[in-house]
């Protein structure tokens, strides 16, 4: 008899495919987030459990089915699971780095232009037939290139964020805990403390994992050093920026735009986001191409199947586990 895999949601073909070569595979048949006892009864039925970013696995889902071997997360950020209760379970934990790295600092670029050129405003003026001819004043944005760029955690994600503003002459400041010598030696980044780059960033780009360190990593006081003139863009989790804070300074002008594709409380937005123009807002779609959620959903695959094997997983954030 195969062992079993249940798929919290469905994924790109490939990754389904060869997921059943190995395993007896469910998938949950709705294309909607399953609700908590969903997920509890369903954990029962597998070996390995396949899940997203938006499953909340604690102890409770764990301890629900006491054969569970494993759990691979498509995503790379795993703030989703209690790492330490399956740690302490001895269940390994996956995610899907690497493979989606450079979409998603694509996409903190995209977000970097659409606030910077006002793309978003100028499709929905255009849209609305308020475009009556070329105007000298008319929705002026502000230059990229030339520009100083802070880069907030610099492991893989934000260095690639880094490392592609060459082409736009900027000026690169970053903050890690750790250094980046590759990134300084490369592209001439300086480390600099946190305040220094917001105090000097025109374009800042946070890339931190969520944890309770990074959590309002960037506040009331943060986004008070930032210059007024200045754009912020969190593409990573919601809850490193205060959104109400942000909120407060995109009105009151502490800072000029904003560019967000994660918010605290998905997919609530805080109150008075949405009715902003100078911010720019996409739905957690960082990943989102089909070349890439296919190669997260083929690590994915290969992580769960490692599992079931008794192999070390591609990736796994405990492998502490294994010894
Ligand atoms: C998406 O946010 C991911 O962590 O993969
Ligand atoms: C995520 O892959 C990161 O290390 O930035």
């Amino acid at each position: 008899m195969k062992p079993k895999v249940y798929v919290t949601r469905r994924l790109p073909q490939p990754a389904l495919d060869r997921l059943e070569e190995v395993f007896e595979m469910e998938v949950n048949p709705e294309d909607r987030v399953l609700t908590r006892e969903e997920v509890l009864e369903n954990v029962k039925k597998c070996d390995v459990l396949l899940c997203l970013l938006t499953d909340t696995i604690d102890g409770e889902v764990m301890d629900a089915n006491p054969n569970l071997k494993g759990i691979a997360n498509y995503a790379v950020g795993f703030n989703n699971i209690d790492v330490e209760a399956a740690t302490a379970r001895k269940l390994p934990i996956c995610n899907t780095p690497g493979v989606l790295t450079d979409t998603t600092a694509d996409m903190a670029w995209t977000l970097m232009f659409a606030a910077a050129r006002r793309v978003v405003e100028s499709d929905v003026f255009t849209r609305a037939g308020k475009f009556k001819g070329w105007g000298p004043m008319m929705l002026l944005g502000v230059d990229v290139y030339g520009k100083t760029l802070g880069v907030v955690g610099t492991g893989r994600i934000g260095d690639a964020v880094a490392r592609r503003s060459v082409g736009f002459n900027m000026k690169v400041l970053y903050y890690d805990v750790v250094p980046n010598e590759a990134l300084e030696r490369d592209i001439g980044a300086q480390r600099v403390e946190l305040d220094e780059l917001l105090k000097e960033a025109d374009f800042v780009s946070v890339h931190v994992p969520l944890m309770p360190a990074t959590t309002h990593f960037i506040g009331e006081r943060e986004l008070k050093l930032m210059k007024k003139t200045a754009v912020l863009v969190n593409n990573s989790r919601g809850p490193v920026v205060d959104e109400k804070a942000l909120v407060e300074a995109l009105k009151s002008g502490e800072i000029a735009y904003a560019g967000l594709d994660v918010f605290e409380d998905e997919p609530e937005l805080a109150p008075g986001l949405a009715e902003l123009d100078n911010v720019t807002l996409t739905p957690h779609t960082s990943s989102a191409t089909v070349e890439t959620r296919t190669k997260m959903g083929m690590l994915a695959a290969e992580n769960a199947i490692a599992i079931i094997e008794g192999r070390k997983p591609p990736n796994i954030v405990n492998p502490e586990v294994l010894e």
